[in-house]
């Protein structure tokens, strides 16, 4: 990738439009939703796609700017941490002294914004005219760099088209309110820090304004505000550049100034070109290694880029302190918390795709094991419990009340009761270590993460009279019901939890030996443990039904009320909010999938046709009223081979943030929904599954679908799969790593570097 010679080459989008994202609409209504969508980010600073000209000082939009881990507690009462909102640094005022230039939604350029999802950022435009006199053209690009994470950068070319006039700019920035002190603050540089957390943030700034290619010192000057005033004439052209180095420290002790300092004046030194030239291509590299390419559905193909582009934005590979949140970093909904949502739903693209960002994803969670077992400790049990909603402590910080969608108050009790959080981490880390074949990862952190959840369920899990060990008094995914007993999707998941941490403790002993004396020496762990570890899963209830292999939801699921929800069909609202809360509890209406995630995530506990009379048992009964839900819907439709309604649930899972008819998206991405349409269209549609001795793939594609593609990683070695309907063929290419083994319906092939595979797809050739 070269250096842009000029800041017009800089603004230009990608001339492919399934790259680009473009809204040239005007709705104020719909300016908070934009401002999420179009959103810049790499995972440690994140920019929405507020308006940087002139934005009105009575401004009631959310905030800009987001840094990970900025969290610290706003209310002391009910204390909950939060993300805190870092500074709006792209702000920026034309003016004459008159003050009277004013936004021109004529015809032509009003605000249209365009998110250049191969580049990884933002491009905007508009025009500022004053009456018939005067009219400049403003271009602007935006970006958090995917290169170095602490810089941010700005562009603005202004062009005068009409009239000659004083003309003023002030590049500023927007202050935090009240949630952040200052304790340094110089006219291009700035140390805060949070209230009660005591995080430090620092930035420092450099600008630089050029007239017809002449550098103009500023007139003004001020901390973080910088005012050039000048006079203008037609075909005049002004272009201004903006740098921020970011930077955040965790303790009170800590001063995160240098860093900041010594990140911009590496960038300064080199300049803006270089700060996009090296942006670009590591933007570039990301996609080499994860994009996925749909043919014969543009729609499924812009979702899919959109959804790829947010988690490659959301990780950061350089942070195993903080995690993804529920709406990434992208708004303020969900306070920045962070859900089962990482390990299930974004997870999986991570370690196919970008093993350095999965690995520091679960170190997130090795570095919060001591919260995860004094919660355990608290309430009795023994081992890790992982809180429900994490910020970077560990600790639980699930909000005890909330206002539900009836404007009720609601007591939440998940925090107390969704426990399956802790095998939910356990089966990434092992779905990590299985696809990456990470032994330093297993041995130094994953190995402890699946003892200590292990050993959670074994003392979560009680022994009855009926000989079965029952958890009783849980929360599934299906929030709907609470205080349940014996939910399958948690009861399945931690029997496989178990399981995987005797299988570790196996391996242990007979790889590695040393580690294993010193580990289990330090959590304690003794033989007759482990054989109550093997006890419980032995006997673990979990509600299947071996006539009809149905698994009960929870105890007593099967005697709810049956609601016809088609009866319902075309609501604008959640079924909880249609039914009320205590009728909805009394009914088999699920908010989203439970016992179908169970089916997605473990299909081999589905043998034979169960697999299908579970998801077509369950699939009516739920109401969808949570965004991860859809997903795993489709995920197992495709699986199942029901491409139709798989290919209705990708496009239902799209809509959440594409399109404008459905829910307000003001408060940020449902980037568990951009994980599910990844995870959909590759364990889904290409049916990929990881063995121990290679992939295997069912492909069922959508009948639109004319082919498939897509890379991923698999221990160390880089392969790419195209799957064509068009000649029914599966193209696979290894291009990175020593031979492994790929199966195809069934059937293995070696593929290796020097000799790709191309295989009948098997089946009948689509008509
Ligand atoms: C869902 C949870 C999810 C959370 C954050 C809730 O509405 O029910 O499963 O973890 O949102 O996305």
């Amino acid at each position: 990738m070269k250096d842009p010679a000029t800041m017009e080459q800089a603004l230009e989008p990608t001339a492919d439009g399934a790259w680009v994202l473009v809204d040239d609409g005007c709705d104020a209504l719909r300016e908070s939703d934009r401002e999420t969508r179009f959103t810049v980010s790499n995972g440690f600073l994140a920019t929405r796609a507020s308006r940087a000209i002139n934005q009105s000082q009575q401004r009631t939009a959310p905030p800009s700017t987001y840094v990970a881990g900025l969290f610290d507690t706003r209310d002391t009462e009910r204390p909950v941490p939060e993300l805190i909102p870092g500074p709006d640094w792209v702000q920026v005022r034309v003016s004459l002294p008159g003050g009277q230039l004013v936004q021109h939604f004529g015809p032509g350029p009003s605000h249209p914004l365009t998110l250049d999802m191969r580049r990884g950022l933002l491009l905007t435009e508009c025009r500022l005219v004053e009456g018939a006199a005067v009219s400049l053209r403003l271009r602007l690009l935006r970006l958090a760099s995917q290169d170095q994470r602490s810089l941010g950068l700005q562009l603005l070319h202004l062009e005068t088209e009409k009239g000659e006039a004083e003309i003023t700019l002030e590049a500023s920035m927007d202050g935090f309110d009240s949630d952040l002190t200052s304790e340094r603050l110089e006219n291009e540089f700035g140390v805060w820090r949070t209230h009660l957390s005591g995080k430090g943030l620092a930035m420092a700034a450099a600008v630089a304004l050029r007239i017809d290619g002449q550098n103009i010192p500023p007139t003004s000057l001020a901390p973080f505000r910088w005012t050039w005033t000048w006079k203008t004439r037609p075909g005049q052209v002004v272009c201004f550049d903006r740098i921020v180095a970011l930077s955040r420290s965790d303790a009170r002790d800590q001063d995160p100034g240098e860093r900041a300092r010594d990140d911009l004046d590496g960038a300064r030194e080199k300049s803006w070109r270089s700060v996009v030239q090296k942006h670009e291509t590591a933007w570039s590299n990301r996609w080499s290694r994860s994009d996925v390419k749909v043919e014969g559905d543009g729609t499924a193909q812009k979702a899919l880029r959109f959804a790829v582009y947010h988690l490659n934005s959301a990780a950061n590979p350089e942070d195993p302190r903080v995690s993804i949140g529920a709406r990434a970093l992208t708004g303020a909904d969900y306070r920045g918390h962070v859900f089962w949502d990482t390990e299930i739903f974004l997870l999986p693209f991570y370690i196919l795709t970008w093993p350095e960002a999965a690995r520091s994803l679960l170190m997130f969670r090795f570095h919060t094991l001591d919260g995860a077992r004094a919660k355990a400790a608290d309430r009795g049990w023994r081992g890790a419990f992982y809180a429900w909603e994490s910020t970077d402590t560990g600790l639980e910080t699930t909000p005890e009340q909330v206002v539900g969608p009836d404007r009720q108050i609601v007591d939440i009790l998940t925090g107390a009761q969704e426990q399956h959080i802790s095998a939910d981490v356990a089966y990434a880390v092992w779905q990590y270590w299985q696809a990456t074949g990470d032994d330093e990862f297993l041995i130094a952190a994953g190995a402890e993460i699946l003892l200590e959840t292990g050993r959670f369920w074994s003392s979560r899990a009680q022994l009855e009279a009926d000989g079965l060990h029952h958890i009783r008094g849980v929360i599934g995914p299906d929030e709907y019901h609470e205080t349940i007993d014996d939910n399958a999707f948690t009861n399945v998941m931690a029997r496989r939890n178990i399981r995987r941490a005797l299988e570790v403790t196996a391996l242990l002993r007979e790889r590695w030996p040393d580690q294993w004396a010193a580990l289990s020496g330090r959590l304690g762990l003794v033989e007759v443990e482990l054989e109550h570890w093997r006890s419980v899963a032995d006997a673990m209830a979990t509600g299947l039904d071996s006539d009809t292999g149905l698994f009960e939801q929870f105890t007593g699921y099967f005697d709810l009320e049956d609601v016809d929800l088609s009866a319902y069909a075309g609501r604008s609202v959640p079924m909880d909010v249609v039914l009320g809360r205590e009728r909805t509890q009394r009914s088999q209406v699920i908010k989203q999938a439970d016992v179908v995630a169970l089916l997605a995530l473990l299909p081999e506990e589905f043998p034979g046709k169960t697999g299908a009379a579970n998801f077509r048992y369950y699939e009516p009964r739920c109401g969808h009223g949570s965004s991860l839900s859809t997903a795993m819907h489709g995920l197992v439709a495709a699986r199942l081979g029901d491409t139709e309604m798989a290919l209705d649930y990708f496009h239902r899972t799209a809509a959440i943030d594409l399109a404008d008819t459905k829910v307000a998206i003001g408060g940020g991405i449902h980037i568990a929904a951009q994980g599910g349409l990844w995870m959909m269209t590759v364990f889904g549609f290409a049916g990929l599954s990881l063995r121990s001795d290679g992939v295997a793939l069912a492909p069922h594609l959508p009948r639109n679908w004319s082919s498939l593609d897509f890379s991923m990683d698999w221990r160390g070695r880089q392969l790419t799969i195209n799957i064509s309907q068009a000649d029914h063929r599966l193209h696979a290419t290894l291009q990175a790593g020593e031979p492994m083994i790929l199966t195809l319906h069934g059937r293995a092939h070696k593929l290796s570097l020097d000799q790709a595979l191309v295989a009948d797809l098997g089946g009948p050739a689509p008509k």
